[in-house]
């Protein structure tokens, strides 16, 4: 696949098309980490002035002399104060695969207990980049459509690179259009802006965008300028809650390096510029001077992986299509994630198959 190319453009269809699947041996299972930190609420009030780098030393000095329980012991003693549906990676389009398949998600995500909202974790439809004006209305009708018809909740929207008109038409390039980009998608889901923020109880959400146009070709998953002079105010700002930060492409993953299942020819596993935030290293500065950041969440890369690094849990949460509504990719088949967050700042994610 070329360097600039989409992630599940024509070329990666084709290359996951050559895979036989076995849907029928898929089971998402519920995520475990035992290791999950559990500090007590007033642990963190005391620790809420210190940067994140100080918070890790102290932390760890203080478990090692036995001052606090170790960090798994407390596990399952207090209750969720936000459950909430993540179901990213929906590409829906017309079909009675992908329309059915929305559908059971949404009624699947409702039933379970104390869900607060669904939040849509971006690429909703099966893809805007490369389509005419006709067909991305086709998708984003049935999208709202749909939504209208099998769900009840409050939702969110995040926006995916799917979810982009018109950036890699060829022919015809809508540019002067006034939908062209992502004002479209922005309109269509009724959000605030590409980017938001909202708070809920003790947990402040920053939703990021973080698709933006490569001037070399192709798309990068990052922060523009100004998002990044946003998130910085926000997180400035939201001292005093929990932050969970929704993107479409991961922040940081391992399963992006996954995706395409393979290594260069020198052996180098390789993460692409468009399957992961290529300003981590950037993003990472200023997360370390919050230890109230707790958690980031992505789709995008349609596989399921569980990062934790430097105290801030990164899950990657599949999609709701699984192979682009033709089975299983890789391991995972169609699924989504419901992911619970405590008052004391832990957070728990489970996946499941709503088939
Ligand atoms: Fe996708």
């Amino acid at each position: 696949m070329a360097k600039n190319t989409t992630i599940c453009d024509t070329d990666a269809w084709n290359y996951m098309s050559t895979k036989t699947f076995n849907q029928s041996e898929y089971f998402a299972q519920p995520s475990k980490n035992p290791a999950r930190m559990k500090p007590v609420a007033h642990f963190f009030s005391i620790f809420s002035h210190m940067k994140r780098s100080e918070f890790l030393k102290t932390t760890a000095a203080i478990t090692a002399a036995g001052m606090i329980p170790p960090l798994s012991s407390a596990a399952g003693e207090a209750s969720p104060v936000i459950r909430f549906a993540h179901l990213s990676d929906i590409h829906v389009k017309p079909g009675l695969v992908p329309e059915t398949g929305m559908a059971k998600a949404l009624q699947h995500a409702q039933q379970q207990k104390d869900i607060a909202f669904i939040m849509n974790g971006g690429d909703a439809i099966f893809d805007a980049l490369e389509v005419d004006k006709e067909g991305t209305r086709t998708q984003f009708d049935l999208f709202n459509n749909i939504l209208k018809k099998e769900n009840s909740l409050p939702v969110y929207h995040c926006i995916g690179n799917h979810d982009v008109w018109g950036w890699f038409i060829k022919e015809n390039k809508p540019d002067q259009d006034r939908l062209y980009g992502k004002i479209w998608v922005v309109e269509e889901l009724g959000m605030k802006k590409r980017y938001y923020s909202f708070s809920k109880d003790t947990w402040h959400f920053i939703v990021l965008d973080s698709t933006q146009l490569n001037p070399n070709g192709g798309y990068i998953g990052k922060v523009d300028d100004e998002q990044l002079e946003w998130l910085k105010q926000e997180v400035e700002s939201h001292k005093d809650k929990f932050i969970c930060i929704i993107s479409h492409i991961p922040v940081l993953s391992i399963c992006a390096g996954l995706f395409f299942e393979k290594n260069e020819p020198n052996g180098d596993l390789i993460i692409q510029r468009n399957l992961m935030h290529t300003d981590f290293l950037l993003l990472k500065k200023i997360f370390l001077q919050y230890p109230n950041i707790k958690v980031c969440i992505s789709g995008h890369i349609h596989l399921q992986d569980e990062v934790e690094y430097l105290g801030i849990k990164y899950f990657c949460n599949g999609a709701v299509s699984g192979g682009w509504w033709k089975g299983v990719f890789r391991e995972f088949g169609p699924a989504y994630a419901v992911m619970e967050l405590y008052p004391d700042g832990q957070v728990q994610r489970t996946m499941f198959s709503y088939e």
